[in-house]
């Protein structure tokens, strides 16, 4: 069967590992972002910042890889993608593009409502509109808020979110469910947890820890390093969001899923596998916890593999492995931060 697949986003992180991933298996894929080809964005126009160069150069590698048609667009512009779709008739949408990151919400809240709100509505306004089969949503561990008790089951409540962000993507999956309700549309919120690797966020931590480590200076690291976290790796993502986009990956209605291993491991433990990899010595400054943080996140893979069997479990040393092997490409001196 023929699949048209249209991915958001596609500039960011995951989106351009995704859209990769799929021409490399010789599938046609339309990919929209609203980054222009210096990689600028409404919410980060320098070109010179590293955030900009990489969506620029991810952009770049998409725009060489045949298979792949990519279109600047902004999600949240009334109408926009609703046009940009009515001629390509698409099976899957695979919706990643929104304003992500816990910090980045504390300082500017209001970035957050046009990409993950408004741009979230006229997404699911199309898909109803031209009846797609399937969409997934990039959902997020965040929306279990404070916890200390583990693993995070979906059924679990999600009405505490500790930051505006985390409230964004609680917001996106009762307006999904809601299409459901009125409409029918199928859709999965996907929960990622904590995604790193080759071509990663520069305001993330393992690119934060790298550079720094790499140049000798102090890392901050907060409530003594012992704050848990379910890393991913993004090749798993990957792999799991493909499966699950598949015609025979078993999910129905409008459901979440969390897309994490059940295997937390301590900030400290992370740094120190991300210094054995880059062959240097951390410098560690500890400082308190910060407001929006949480103590710990750990999925329950209960759900994800009743959906799809199996997915890929790279581990922290590999999958950092590899993420430190792409950064002394992609920057060999190691000052980009
Ligand atoms: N990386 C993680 O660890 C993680 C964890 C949980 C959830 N998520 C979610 O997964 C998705 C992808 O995350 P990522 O790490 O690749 O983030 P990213 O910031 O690298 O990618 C998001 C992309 O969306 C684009 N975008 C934002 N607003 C847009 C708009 N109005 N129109 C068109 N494009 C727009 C951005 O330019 C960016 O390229 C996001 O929804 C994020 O919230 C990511």
């Amino acid at each position: 069967m023929t699949i048209t697949w249209i991915i958001t986003g596609a500039a960011g992180f995951i989106g351009s590992q995704l859209a990769l991933n799929l021409a490399r298996q010789g599938q046609s894929v339309h990919v929209c972002d609203w980054a222009d080809s210096a990689g600028c964005t409404p919410v980060d126009a320098d070109p010179n910042s590293t955030s900009s160069r990489l969506r620029a150069a991810r952009i770049d590698l998409l725009q060489r890889t045949p298979g792949v048609h990519y279109k600047p667009l902004d999600i949240s512009r009334s109408g926009a993608f609703a046009d940009w779709i009515a001629d390509l008739h698409p099976n899957v949408v695979i919706h990643l593009a929104a304003q992500a990151g816990v910090r980045h919400s504390m300082q500017a809240p209001l970035d957050f409502v046009a990409p993950n709100l408004v741009g979230f509505s006229q997404v699911l306004h199309a898909c109803h509109q031209h009846k797609v089969e399937r969409l997934l949503y990039a959902s997020s561990s965040s929306v279990y808020g404070m916890r200390d008790d583990a693993p995070f089951l979906e059924e679990d409540r999600t009405d505490r979110p500790q930051s505006f962000y985390a409230a964004t993507k609680q917001a996106n999956e009762a307006m999904a469910m809601a299409y459901h309700a009125q409409y029918g549309l199928q859709s999965l919120g996907m929960r990622f947890f904590t995604v790193y690797g080759p071509w990663g966020r520069p305001d993330m931590a393992p690119y934060l820890f790298a550079q720094a480590i790499r140049r000798r200076e102090p890392i901050t690291v907060y409530a003594n390093g012992e704050l848990l976290r379910d890393f991913t790796f993004v090749g798993d993502t990957v792999a799991a969001v493909t499966a699950l986009a598949a015609p025979h990956a078993r999910w129905e209605g409008a459901t979440v899923v969390n897309v994490g291993h059940h295997r937390p491991v301590s900030v400290n433990h992370f740094v120190q596998t991300l210094a054995m990899q880059l062959n240097m010595t951390p410098i560690i400054e500890y400082a308190p916890m910060q407001k929006a943080d949480v103590q710990l996140t750990c999925a329950s893979e209960v759900r994800l593999l009743g959906m799809i069997d199996q997915w890929p479990d790279t581990s922290l040393q590999e999958g950092l492995g590899q993420f430190v092997k792409w950064l002394q490409v992609w920057d060999p001196i190691g000052m980009s931060s």
